[in-house]
């Protein structure tokens, strides 16, 4: 790659025609002395963006931002998220009202329809929902195709990819209806989906929905129900994990989120998309954090092992880093992972675990990086994932199942962000750009005479 410097300088300032003023920002390409301006569009809360949508037809330069650190890859009117600052926004209301007020189902419609809803509507909504929660009894013995021992996230996105070929009659993505029903049939078959998968791993008969319980109680009931007697779903428990999908249900344009898009903008169909995501949120840099968190905490094992973590975090030659600390955009605490840390000790408590060790080792850590310098400059924080797993674990919910959780809950938001994407008058088919670095136009060496 090569880089001349200073043959591009900026400046910004404001355009007038007839009829409009328009901010922009001014290129000035000092190789062949043109410059270029480029419109400045206004955000309503937040950094505003630089319209570079016409720079290579206007200047033959692309832009490069591997990993899309300074890129806005889309419009969107559903989550907000100030880094800096610390605050996450559904639809415009702070997650922390919404995690103590509300609940999944009702973040839920809110993410799909962009307003809260009034209680005939969540009324409904919730039926709807609890309605589609069964699955084709087909897809029962598709599952039997995996190895038992198989990932639960491998199964995910087997099983959700798959259910483009159960439900034929809500694949056309141009009509509104359709798209509805996929979504809503998606947001309320991931519990039973979920719950199968660890049904399917360990070897129990599935356990069925029951339409009298709600949204997380009836997830915990497929979890650990079987038919050989009642099994009564702790209200802390479910209401904890309530709160969980809540704080898991969107985050902006992340990885996952962004492959669903960029699936999704090539006319692909959502069940085919949220499978996507859910390749995407397997990731130890993404959601196969909060399993990575445990297995890290249960490495270290007593607080007098912290330090020697510590140090290993802070080591370049090492690769170990501190899961569930960092975020790309969180630049300050993760609300999240307060509302979160709030949550197990209240887990704990109500489980009469409040000596749970990884609790101890997890508050020691946390304490021990705040003050150490190497993660001060870099602020890094405890994120999302730092302490949901030590709930999951008091749920007994095993660590190979955190991600399915996370990606059971995710799914409102990507669906939503899926219907945005597909609404949006101007969304085209994704097609990044490169820098290409490699050989030039060469001669072909037939193989004899190579
Ligand atoms: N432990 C030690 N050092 C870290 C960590 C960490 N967890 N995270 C970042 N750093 C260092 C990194 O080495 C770099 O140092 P330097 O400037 O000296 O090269 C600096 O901090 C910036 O890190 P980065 O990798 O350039 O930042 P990024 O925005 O590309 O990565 C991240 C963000 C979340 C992938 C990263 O912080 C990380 O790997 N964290 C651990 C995994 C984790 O907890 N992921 C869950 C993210 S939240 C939920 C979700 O998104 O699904």
């Amino acid at each position: 790659m090569h880089e001349k410097a200073d043959t591009v300088a900026v400046t910004t300032g404001e355009t007038s025609d007839c009829e409009s003023k328009q901010d922009h920002l001014t290129l000035i390409d000092h190789h062949n002395g043109q410059s270029y301006d480029l419109p400045i569009i206004y955000g309503s809360v937040g950094p505003n963006v630089i319209d570079v949508r016409r720079l290579y037809t206007d200047t033959g330069y692309f832009t490069f931002d591997p990993g899309f650190t300074a890129t806005a890859s889309c419009n969107s009117k559903i989550t907000f998220i100030d880094g800096e600052n610390g605050i996450l926004l559904y639809r415009g209301y702070p997650i922390q009202d919404l995690a103590e007020y509300s609940d999944f189902m009702e973040v839920s419609y809110l993410l799909l329809k962009g307003e809260l809803p009034t209680a005939a509507e969540k009324a409904r909504f919730e039926h709807d929902i609890t309605y589609h929660s069964m699955l084709n009894e087909q897809i029962a013995y598709f599952y039997r195709g995996f190895r038992r021992d198989a990932h639960p996230m491998a199964v995910m996105c087997g099983v959700v990819g798959a259910l483009s070929a159960f439900y034929h009659d809500s694949l056309d993505i141009n009509d509104s209806h359709q798209r509805m029903i996929a979504s809503y049939r998606l947001v309320a078959k991931m519990p039973t989906i979920a719950a199968w998968t660890y049904k399917y791993a360990v070897g129990q008969p599935f356990i069925y929905p029951r339409n009298e319980m709600y949204y997380a109680q009836n997830f915990l009931h497929m979890m650990f129900a079987t038919p050989c007697e009642p099994y009564h779903v702790s209200s802390v428990l479910a209401r904890a994990l309530d709160r969980i999908l809540m704080l898991h249900a969107d985050h902006e344009q992340n990885a996952s989120t962004s492959t669903v898009r960029l699936a999704g903008s090539s006319g692909a169909n959502p069940f085919a998309c949220i499978a996507a995501g859910i390749a995407s949120l397997w990731g130890p840099a993404h959601g196969g954090a909060n399993e990575a968190v445990v297995s890290m905490l249960t490495a270290i094992g007593d607080k007098c092992n912290v330090p020697e973590y510590v140090r290993r975090a802070k080591d370049k030659s090492d690769p170990f880093r501190l899961m569930g600390f960092g975020h790309r955009v969180y630049k300050n605490y993760d609300p999240r992972a307060k509302i979160m840390q709030r949550t197990a000790h209240e887990v704990l408590d109500a489980l009469d675990k409040k000596d749970e060790p990884l609790l101890a080792v997890a508050l020691e850590l946390e304490r021990i990086a705040l003050e150490d310098e190497y993660f001060v400059k870099r602020r890094l924080y405890p994120n999302v994932d730092f302490y949901s797993g030590i709930i999951f674990n008091a749920m007994r919910i095993p660590t190979t199942m955190f991600t399915a959780i996370f990606a059971l809950a995710r799914t409102v938001g990507w669906i939503s962000q899926w219907n945005e994407m597909i609404e949006d008058p101007g969304q085209k088919i994704g097609r990044p750009r490169q820098l290409y670095s490699g050989q030039g136009p060469r001669s072909f060496k037939r193989l004899n005479q190579r």
